[in-house]
């Protein structure tokens, strides 16, 4: 089998497997709003699917979208999820030889697609608790004034820390990118998620893309359906040779718009109930021997428990929770260099599931020990 068969059948495995708790994917799993899927229902009753969407999305969305970040004077380009925008963002903007920075760790496929574009990919280490797990500016500014920056990477919040970065350390990132006439993408995928939230194109208008995400906070994820949000001009020049010119997924739209009319009503409880979650996740990891949580809380809807002190391997966390039908991450998704270091668990999911996670993880623990010959107090 080819390396990218096995990834499918493992992936293939995990859809096909019922009552699977998924805290791996940072999805919200939380019921759904029955207005989102009854507008779902009605565009497949009605048919609506024999149409392409519009090619920049539905204009209602759109507006919904820009009211939800509380922009006026942007634009947003619909796309088969927020990852789609940053394949395109990644390819249109950036040429050979040119510089892309990013964090390691961070989120892998905007380096795969600016590695394509003939980009050097530069991933600048932030696993560190002198810098709060985040990247300092004096550490970007560093990276530019050594290499230049074609394009810079931000994900703020931060997939897998849960890191977010204060106005001041916004206000700075966008100087650097604009001294350097570099594209600013911001990828804010789990901004819904934050205690508090600056947008970089308040600041930096003119080169800042700023990604939206229906997967996350709606828990869309498999209908694809996302977002780039930028100045009208930056939009037409992206709309030439889009991937997703005959529009986006019609069915997907609509439960988006029914999303994000009735986000209001529901969305605070799924948030106090993810919040209490990492709670939960905290209280469990603080006696355990050789664990530990760098980030807390988190300012999206996933933590990250260090695994080094106690000389686990992440993977086989992750191998011994799923054969306990819990599915994490390891951090081998998300780093080169702290690869070993860590696992990463979803918050968005039942009470009584985050529950199940926290009472399996002593044993869990106990049984990655024994695996190691390890005999030491789990407390
Ligand atoms: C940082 C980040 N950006 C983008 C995405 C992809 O979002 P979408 O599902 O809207 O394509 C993810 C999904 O995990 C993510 O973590």
């Amino acid at each position: 089998m080819e390396p990218y068969q096995r990834r499918n059948r493992h992936f293939e495995d995990l859809v096909a497997r019922r009552g699977l708790i998924w805290m791996g994917q940072n999805t919200n799993h939380l019921p759904t709003h029955p207005d989102v899927k009854r507008a779902m229902i009605a565009a497949i009753e009605d048919e609506d699917y024999h149409a392409y969407a519009p090619p920049t999305g539905l204009e209602e969305l759109r507006r919904l979208i820009l009211a939800d970040f509380g922009v006026d004077d942007a634009d947003v380009l619909i796309t088969d999820g927020a990852i789609e925008g940053l394949y395109h963002a990644c390819r249109h903007l950036i040429r050979p030889g040119q510089r892309m920075i990013a964090t390691d760790p961070g989120w892998p496929w905007p380096e795969a697609f600016s590695r394509l574009s003939g980009a050097e990919v530069v991933a600048l280490p932030i696993y560190r608790p002198e810098q709060d797990y985040k990247l300092s500016a004096e550490q970007l500014a560093g990276a530019v004034e050594e290499g230049g920056a074609g394009l810079i990477y931000l994900i703020d919040p931060l997939n897998p820390l849960g890191v977010g970065y204060s106005a001041d350390e916004i206000a700075a990132f966008a100087r650097i990118a604009r001294e350097a006439d570099a594209w600013l993408i911001h990828d804010c995928t789990y901004r819904h998620f934050a205690h508090d939230h600056t947008l970089a194109y308040r600041l930096y208008p003119e080169k800042t893309i700023t990604t939206y995400s229906f997967s996350k906070w709606l828990g869309l994820a498999g209908l694809r359906v996302g977002g780039l949000m930028a100045r009208p001009a930056l939009i037409e020049m992206l709309s030439e040779g889009q991937p997703n010119s005959l529009g986006s997924n019609l069915v997907s739209q609509k439960g988006a718009i029914a999303g994000l009319r009735t986000k209001g009503e529901w969305f605070p409880e799924v948030n106090r109930i993810q919040r209490a979650n990492q709670a939960s996740i905290h209280d469990a990891v603080a006696p355990i021997n050789g664990l530990d949580m760098p980030v807390y809380p988190s300012n999206g809807n996933f933590v990250v428990i260090d695994t080094g002190a106690a000389g686990i391997a992440p993977e086989t966390l992750c191998e011994l929770y799923l054969e306990r039908g819990i599915m994490i991450r390891q951090a081998a998704y998300q780093s080169k260099l702290f690869a070993d270091r860590f696992v990463k668990v979803s918050t968005t999911v039942p009470t009584e599931d985050a529950d199940r996670f926290c009472e399996m993880l002593p044993d869990v623990v106990r049984a990655a020990l024994d695996g190691i010959g390890r005999n030491r107090a789990l407390y």
